[in-house]
């Protein structure tokens, strides 16, 4: 039996812009705008206006969160749909009246809010009239959006996030082109990366300066990286994927400080961002609460086989290798699935990072459509599959708190399937299955199973 610490946080994460549909939004973010301008990028031209229509069913869905004794929940609050003037920070009144009412549903139903405050949602008027978090003046605007959250919200709202996966626009829109807006620019990734850092440094100062008496922590997407062989220059290489896709944002937003020998990497290649001391001082100072950490797939690497001439993103360090042995997910491209990644983070926290306190904030098995089947006669989607390898994943988590590890709680990505960036609608990972067509939620199994994790807190 593997029984989880008692008030185990249980339940799904989603975003704002993934699951609420844009009606009746005022403003618009990168996503609405992108879709527009170049509709054939997402997976079958399908992009983020309707989505789940969150914004409409908010109660329903709030009701199926219960059928299955979600006791905590993840969204966010997009930016974009709260604040009316992004300058002078004068919120929209329906999306305030929407966000209170969404919360007070949750916690009616005895259902803990997680509130992110960006999950890759820049508003399209601020990428396009300063460059997003490419200039500082954005990260003022930005600590301004989570003031009026702060004070809109901050009465219900207990555990809050500054950002999603913060390093995910950095790669995608500034190295590797699958974030709007599009550039293939180290220079500015790492200015973007550092002005991301100081605007949740600030936003988590600004926070503990109003005597709110809840939590405020950060989500990062952790890939332990490993090295093909114990061979120096394979060990180097899986130094260098970790520096770079993990250390580079889990130090400064832990313990205040960047990696050293980061530091000197970016220097040599002329990327040293704008910095100050002030800046540097109040990202010190900057102490969350808790950590979230998204886990899908372990990064396997190997010492680099043909040097390139410049540095045009980390890889110039290492190459990817495909791991011989390892078992993969047949319904996503290169998807590993090594659940023992999952007790090295919580190790990784553990012994490096203070044990914070910290939760599994996103995990998912992908499947498609074809994979998850038709309905099934008790009317339940049979996705077998995924709770198979959730298992698997679990126990190795279970080990991890046994040892002492710090974590309390799980959440799955999604709760509904829900939109995905450029992926739309291609991989499925909620619990309830979204009809396109007809909107309607229909139960997968693996919900049922789950149902019976969150009351019990317990597996066998
Ligand atoms: C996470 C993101 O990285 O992965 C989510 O936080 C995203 O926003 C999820 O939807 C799944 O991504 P994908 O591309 O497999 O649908």
């Amino acid at each position: 039996m593997y029984k989880f610490p008692d008030g185990f946080f249980w339940g799904a994460a989603t975003s704002g812009v993934q699951s609420e549909g844009s009606t009746n939004q005022i403003n618009q973010s990168i996503w609405n705008y992108w879709f527009e301008k170049d509709s054939k990028r997402f997976s079958e031209g399908i992009g983020p206006d309707i989505v789940c229509d969150t914004y409409n069913r908010f109660k329903e869905d709030v009701s199926l969160m219960k059928e299955i004794n979600f006791n905590s929940f993840r969204t966010s609050i997009q930016w974009a749909r709260l604040i009316k003037n992004f300058e002078t920070g004068e919120v929209c009144d329906d999306a305030v009246r929407f966000y209170n009412e969404y919360i007070d549903e949750l916690l009616k139903n005895k259902i803990e809010p997680i509130i992110n405050l960006y999950h890759f949602d820049m508003p399209i008027e601020l990428q396009e009239k300063f460059g997003g978090f490419e200039s500082k003046k954005v990260i003022d605007l930005f600590v301004l959006f989570a003031q009026k959250a702060f004070e809109l919200f901050g009465d219900r709202v207990k555990y809050w996030t500054t950002f999603n996966e913060p390093i995910v626009p950095v790669e995608g829109g500034y190295l590797y082109d699958f974030h709007y807006p599009n550039k293939k620019d180290p220079k500015l990734a790492t200015q973007v990366a550092y002005n991301i850092i100081l605007a949740h440094a600030k936003v988590i100062n600004l926070y503990k300066t109003m005597n709110f008496s809840g939590k405020i922590g950060v989500i990062l997407n952790l890939t332990p990286s490993y090295a093909r062989s114990n061979s120096g220059d394979d060990l180097k290489a899986a130094y260098m994927a970790d520096l770079f896709f993990n250390r580079s944002f889990l130090d400064p937003m832990l313990n205040g400080y960047f990696p050293q020998d980061l530091c000197e990497i970016l220097k040599k290649h002329h990327l040293t961002p704008e910095i100050n001391k002030i800046e540097l001082e109040e990202i010190k100072k900057s102490k969350v609460d808790f950590l979230g950490v998204n886990y899908y797939v372990p990064r396997r690497v190997k010492a680099k086989e043909k040097k390139d001439e410049k540095f045009n993103n980390p890889e110039y360090y290492f190459d990817y290798y495909i791991n011989p042995d390892g078992r993969f997910n047949p319904y996503r491209d290169n998807n590993e699935i090594y659940p023992i990644a999952l007790y090295d983070i919580a190790k990784n926290i553990q012994e490096n990072y203070g044990n914070i306190p910290w939760y599994l904030a996103e995990i998912g098995i992908a499947m498609d459509l074809k994979s998850e089947g038709d309905i099934k006669e008790n009317g339940l989607i049979d996705d077998t599959f995924r709770t198979n390898l959730m298992k698997e994943h679990f126990i190795q988590l279970h080990k991890a708190i046994e040892e002492g590890s710090n974590c309390f709680g799980v959440h799955q990505w999604t709760f509904i399937d829900c939109w995905s960036w450029l992926n739309s609608f291609k991989r499925r990972y909620g619990f309830y299955r979204l009809d396109l067509e007809t909107g309607e939620r229909i139960k997968k199994k693996h919900g049922e199973w789950f149902a019976e994790l969150a009351k019990n807190n317990y597996f066998n």
